[in-house]
């Protein structure tokens, strides 16, 4: 019987791991943590991360093939793969601040599998490391001579949240790399290839170096936000032209070389991959001596962080430039539906351009907890476009305490609102009642839309002022000063 070990039980680690032991009964597979509350919700009824399906996969292997534990190094010593998916986030101080990938709990886990190993084990990277991260693990790892050889595998995760369960169900791809060019190497590639071919199909296993698979990762991330970008770029020049971003989007994706998916307009990407992986490349071109090549990717965020700032500041030049004491109420603040994930969400950017005007914001979102949301935005900022160290705008605790409040429901955050922002696109905000929110608020009544979701003709009939980002401008928003 394989025994599989991961590092690491989060977005990443969680769902994978159930996965490989719904589909592989024969395997047993350990998810170890060293945070505590993690691995007790894991063994709990409310699992510490809302995917849909996933407590399904968890209630039918949990117990019987799948572990969740405290104990990493006892688990990580019997297992024969050990995969690591611990978090990578940018680097906030010190050489390459703001742009290299942090690797300190991943060195820390290398370290601690060579010290407690002693059998040879197959080590995974799960979770995305810059290019030649494997190299410089294969030192680790080998540092303490005992005798015992460790493979490394590059085994990047394309999971988007939201749609883990299906995404790792049907995979477009799942991606191999290792040292092709020894049969140690190739061994450890077979290995990790029959455990995925349980339920993928052989020819969606791709399987390359060492290096190509890390770099894959990064480009397809890169590529992925760069499409947000180029559609956000787009939506900017239909509001100042009268075009329609949702037509213009339709006719390019149309073509089937460029293909219609990630092509919708919205107030920015989010999440925990786009900009950390995107500054992470830009930061491995750099060092390769690539100055074009890095400030091209560059570009992808700078659009994001314009693409933000237009949005609030759009709002407030049409709320008279002021939203000072205004309620506004906020629908949404997860990067994106279906996931209670807040990392890198454009509604924090969005809430503190708010804040800094002095708005008051009443906030629903279906799955983000308040303490969430208040730590998000009280936490200082670190600006990636500046020298190491720099923060940009900083709301302090205080002012988030006073100014900002959660509420359960659409409606209660609406009532008596000036505006509405829409920040996430979950579904139930597409059926709201808007006629009775509507009522409820004082006039003019403004909905800003930065996910598309709402019926903007449906909603002028009702007498609201309707921005929504990259369609004809409301005759009322033409006439108030450009935005820039
Ligand atoms: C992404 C990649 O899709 C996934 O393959 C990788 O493994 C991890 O990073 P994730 O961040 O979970 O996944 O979600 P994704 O669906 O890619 O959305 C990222 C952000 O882009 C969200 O804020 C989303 O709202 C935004 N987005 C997406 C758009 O603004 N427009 C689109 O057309 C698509
Ligand atoms: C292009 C558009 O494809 C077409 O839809 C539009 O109507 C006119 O412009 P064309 O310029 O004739 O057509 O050829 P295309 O096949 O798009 O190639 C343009 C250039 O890109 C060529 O130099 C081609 O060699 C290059 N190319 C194309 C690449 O370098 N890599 C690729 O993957 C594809
Ligand atoms: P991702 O989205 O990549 O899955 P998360 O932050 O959700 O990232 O999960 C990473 C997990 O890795 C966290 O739960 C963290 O506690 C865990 N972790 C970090 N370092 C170690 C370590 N040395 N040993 C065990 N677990 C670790």
């Amino acid at each position: 019987m394989v025994k599989i070990c991961c590092i690491g039980a989060g977005y990443v680690g969680g769902p994978t791991m159930a996965v490989i032991a719904l589909k592989c009964p024969s395997i047993e597979v350990a998810v170890v943590d060293i945070s505590v509350p993690r691995i007790t919700a894991w063994n709990s009824e409310k699992l510490p991360i809302y995917e849909p399906g996933l407590d399904d996969v968890v209630k039918k292997c949990r117990g019987k093939n799948l572990f969740f534990s405290n104990e990493v190094e006892k688990n990580v010593a019997q297992a024969d793969i050990v995969f690591v998916s611990v978090n990578t986030p940018t680097k906030s101080s010190g050489l390459g601040a703001g742009k290299a990938a942090d690797l300190t709990y991943w060195e820390s886990a290398a370290r601690m599998i060579a010290d407690v190993s002693k059998s040879s084990k197959i080590v995974v990277e799960k979770s995305t490391v810059p290019v030649k991260t494997a190299e410089a693990i294969e030192k680790i790892l080998t540092h303490n001579n005992k005798g015992i050889e460790f493979q490394i595998l590059s085994n990047p995760e394309f999971l988007a949240e939201g749609t883990a369960i299906a995404d790792l169900f049907d995979p477009d791809r799942v991606l191999i790399g290792g040292r092709e060019e020894t049969p140690g190497g190739l061994k450890a590639i077979k290995t990790l290839k029959d455990v995925y071919a349980h339920w993928v199909p052989e020819e969606r296993i791709i399987c390359t170096n060492l290096w190509s698979a890390e770099l894959s990762k990064l480009a397809a991330n890169a590529f992925l936000a760069q499409r947000i970008s180029s559609v956000n770029s787009i939506s900017a020049l239909c509001e100042a032209t009268g075009a329609n971003v949702t037509q213009v989007s339709y006719s390019v994706g149309k073509d089937q070389r460029i293909g219609s998916k990630f092509l919708s307009a919205s107030v920015g990407f989010g999440g925990s991959c786009f900009q950390k992986d995107i500054l992470n490349l830009v930061y491995i071109c750099e060092c390769n001596g690539l100055p074009e090549v890095a400030n091209y990717w560059k570009q992808v965020i700078k659009i994001n962080d314009y693409q933000k700032n237009r949005f609030v500041n759009r709002l407030v030049s049409s709320m008279f430039n002021t939203v000072s004491g205004k309620k506004i109420a906020i629908l949404g603040f997860s990067f994106k539906k279906d996931t209670g994930d807040t990392r890198e969400t454009p509604a924090i950017d969005v809430c503190r351009g708010l804040l800094s005007d002095r708005a008051q914001l009443i906030v629903y979102d279906p799955q983000v907890p308040e303490e969430q949301m208040m730590k998000d935005l009280s936490m200082p900022k670190f600006d990636w476009d500046q020298p190491s160290g720099s923060t940009t705008i900083q709301i302090d605790e205080e002012t988030v305490r006073k100014s900002v409040k959660m509420v359960h429901n659409a409606y209660e955050a609406t009532k008596d609102a000036h505006a509405i922002c829409i920040l996430t696109e979950w579904d139930e905000f597409k059926s709201l009642d808007y006629k009775k929110i509507f009522d409820n608020m004082p006039k003019p009544a403004y909905v800003f839309d930065g996910r598309n979701v709402v019926d903007v003709g449906k909603l002028r009939q009702i007498g609201f002022i309707v921005y929504s980002i990259g369609k004809p401008l409301d005759p009322w928003l033409k006439d108030m000063p450009a935005v820039a």
